[in-house]
């Protein structure tokens, strides 16, 4: 029987970048990629743990999916990413999942190996194993559509903020050689990709042998054909003046950035382990600002860390307000097994102050964003055309402007010659919640 391999991603960008490497390793070897779950008979989900929720949502899948197969049917379910290294063989043991086979983010080449002992064998076997040194710069991934482009330029985290359980489950920083990057963002642009979003938990620490991130961007934004460069995420403590004052200067650079805040109060960030205080932060927003007016800033935020009180809680609406983020992601404090902050502190806000908390700044943050995105009507932009048809209509057409915001436009207007990947200048018409309305102006 031929294996046909499925694979379903949940979790960042890393995880998606992360499985068009797995399509390429196993793509290789004789395995069948197909395009659905119901087609597959060995189906991976590859895995986000971190919080609580994300882990939930995999282990209902694995229900899910055993009960709907047949008794008979040969079907192998296995496990990849952070949940795989967060839980080893306790995912394995546990005998109402019946998981076949778990991999970490650094065991993928053993994939094939991995699934041959469950497929010939039947064993249970797991890989999660992290590397010092995997970057996988010799596996080119499997890449969706001819737009953009994910690139990890370095893989794991240092940093151990007290929350966060991601330098257990993908190890240390790793940085991948910057020729290795710039030949492969050389071979994209000749495929037709004009844009690449570069990756990394921690995209400030990238180093090699002397080239720090600024360096490597500025070797990106010197390469022919690369009309937009977009990276996610860096932290807050070591972001560079240089790279801002680069970010100003190249217009293939986008004047966008994710900076995550996680909290407003110092207190609470020292706790976190952030090391940065409010007033240096608002200090990175201002010099942000300083380089680039009109930037789009976006930012992570956790309400209801153990020992936040509603007093601290104030200094992150105080914060949002100052700064005005375009657009803000708002998560309840979820504790990680392993973490400092599970060992250390107990998970003591309650859920229901972790609601209030949320919906309130939920509130705050809805309102700037779409002020912030009403301020652009009548602006004439450039635009990348993403898709010929929107989730809710085929007569219009979904673009997106340099800030990564996603920009709608009706088909009715001319031309009609637009393809996928062109870009285009239109008139800010309109905006809500999650986009902005244009119309068309020229090529
Ligand atoms: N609880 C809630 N949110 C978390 N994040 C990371 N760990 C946790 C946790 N334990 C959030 C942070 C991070 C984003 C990717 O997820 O805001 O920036
Ligand atoms: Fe987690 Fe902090 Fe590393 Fe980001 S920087 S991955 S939040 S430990």
């Amino acid at each position: 029987m031929k294996k046909k391999i499925f694979i379903e991603t949940y979790g960042c960008q890393m995880n998606v970048y992360d499985s068009e490497l797995v399509k390429t390793i196993l793509a290789e070897k004789e395995y069948l990629l197909v395009p659905e779950e119901s087609m597959a008979n060995i189906v991976m989900l590859n895995t986000c743990t971190v919080r609580e929720n994300a882990d939930r949502k995999v282990l209902n899948r694995v229900h899910q999916i055993k009960n709907s197969r047949h008794q008979k049917e040969t079907i192998l379910v296995g496990i990849l990413g952070c949940m795989a290294t967060n839980f080893k063989t306790k995912l394995l043991e546990d005998p109402k999942l019946k998981i076949d086979f778990i991999a970490g983010p650094d065991s993928y080449k053993q994939l094939p190996q991995l699934i041959e002992n469950a497929w010939e064998h039947g064993d249970k076997s797991f890989d999660v194993t992290l590397s010092e040194f995997e970057t996988y710069s010799d596996i080119t991934p499997t890449r969706k559509d001819g737009i953009n482009a994910w690139l990890a330029i370095m893989r794991g985290c240092n940093n151990f903020c007290t929350f966060c359980v991601v330098p257990y489950t993908r190890g240390r920083e790793r940085s991948r050689d910057p020729y290795n990057i710039v030949q492969e963002i050389k071979h994209l642009v000749s495929e037709g990709f004009s844009q690449v979003t570069l990756l990394g938990q921690n995209v400030n620490s990238y180093q090699y042998d002397g080239i720090d991130f600024t360096d490597l961007m500025r070797m990106i934004s010197d390469i022919d054909g690369v009309k937009r460069i977009r990276y996610t995420s860096p932290h807050p403590k070591d972001f560079p003046e240089k790279l801002l004052q680069l970010m100003s200067e190249k217009p293939a650079i986008c004047k966008q950035l994710h900076m995550p805040l996680q909290a407003g109060n110092s207190r609470v960030l020292d706790k976190m382990n952030r090391t940065y205080t409010k007033e240096e932060f608002l200090a990175l927003i201002d010099l942000t600002r300083h380089y680039m007016p009109t930037a789009n800033i976006s930012t992570d935020i956790i309400v209801g860390f153990p020992t936040e009180t509603d007093q601290e809680f104030e200094d992150t609406i105080d914060v949002i307000k100052k700064v005005e983020f375009d657009s803000a992601f708002i998560f309840k404090y979820s504790e990680r097994p392993n973490t400092r902050a599970a060992k250390k502190f107990p998970d003591d806000v309650s859920e229901e102050v972790k609601t209030k908390r949320i919906m309130r700044l939920n509130d705050i943050q809805n309102e700037i964003s779409l002020r912030k995105k009403n301020t652009q009507i009548g602006q004439t932009q450039t635009v990348l055309v993403e898709a010929l048809y929107t989730k809710r209509s085929t007569d219009d057409i979904q673009t997106r402007n340099d800030a990564n915001q996603i920009v709608i436009l009706p088909k009715v207007d001319p031309p009609f010659d637009i393809n996928i990947g062109d870009y285009i200048n239109v008139k800010i018409t309109g905006a809500t919640r999650n986009s902005l309305k244009a119309m068309f102006i020229s090529v």
